[in-house]
């Protein structure tokens, strides 16, 4: 595991110029993409690299890592919505070749299953973008999940939702109950995992990420057994690292 700590504009940087190399060398790759806060200089560095430099998307594909069940199509937050709004609008990738899990699907189990088709039949991710969530969570996948977990549907804790809250007026009760999220075992299988974390919310957090037991507890742990993980944090984030 890699850890660098540095400003939060330069580790967005560095961000970007790894997804930037991977696109040159391939530009057919699989880009596992992220929402919240965490990845959103990142996403603004590569729309400045495919205006400026023409960076192309054209034949990549993209895969988010969870999104809330029920919000309508048109919500706000439904992260289909957010990743085109922050990314995908504003880039040559075509709106179809970046999904989702099915928040809306009729059968949440079946949509999940063939989210997990969908990845395998891509060849899988070539290069995941992650944030961590206060409670050490990477995707949806609270505290306690289980390490090989799959695409399933989660609940959300009580943590999450009020951490969430800020994109939802200030209210945790309008943030959704439940998610789809891909498993640790589907984001660990990604050839490269990249996990940005600014400010002190998250020091706890990355200090169990990074020097902590291996443990459902902390669920992001388990990438200390991953061969090639990039962890870019701030100053804040990284006050508890020895
Ligand atoms: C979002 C996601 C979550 C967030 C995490 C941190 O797709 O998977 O795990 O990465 O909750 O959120 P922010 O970046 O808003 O602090």
């Amino acid at each position: 595991m890699e850890v660098v700590i540095g400003v939060a504009d330069d580790l967005a940087v560095l961000a970007a110029e790894t997804i930037e190399a991977q696109l040159r060398r391939r530009p057919e790759s699989v880009l596992g993409l992220a929402t919240g806060s965490s990845p959103l200089k990142v996403y603004e560095e590569l729309i400045r690299r495919h205006r400026e430099t023409g960076l192309s998307f054209s034949r990549a594909r993209g895969f988010l890592l969870d999104e809330y069940v029920g919000l309508p199509a048109e919500h706000p937050q439904r992260y289909r919505r957010v990743i085109a709004e922050k990314l995908v609008d504003h880039l040559d990738w075509p709106a179809d070749q970046v999904v989702g899990p099915d928040g809306l699907a009729e059968s949440l189990p079946r949509a999940c299953t063939e989210y997990e088709e969908a990845i395998a039949e891509a060849g899988g991710v070539d290069i995941q973008l992650l944030g961590i969530g206060s409670d050490g969570h990477i995707a949806f996948n609270e505290p306690m999940s289980s390490l090989t977990s799959r695409t399933r549907v989660k609940s959300l804790t009580r943590q999450t939702r009020q951490d969430n809250a800020r994109f939802f007026g200030g209210n945790p009760a309008l943030v959704p109950g439940h998610c789809l999220t891909q498993g640790l075992g589907t984001i660990t299988e990604a050839r490269h995992l990249i996990l940005l974390a600014t400010g002190s919310e998250k020091t706890e957090a990355v200090h169990q990420l990074v020097e902590g037991p291996v443990s459902a507890r902390w669920p992001a742990t388990i990438m200390q057994h991953h061969p090639h993980v990039t962890v870019l944090v701030d100053e804040g984030a990284a006050s508890h690292l020895e």
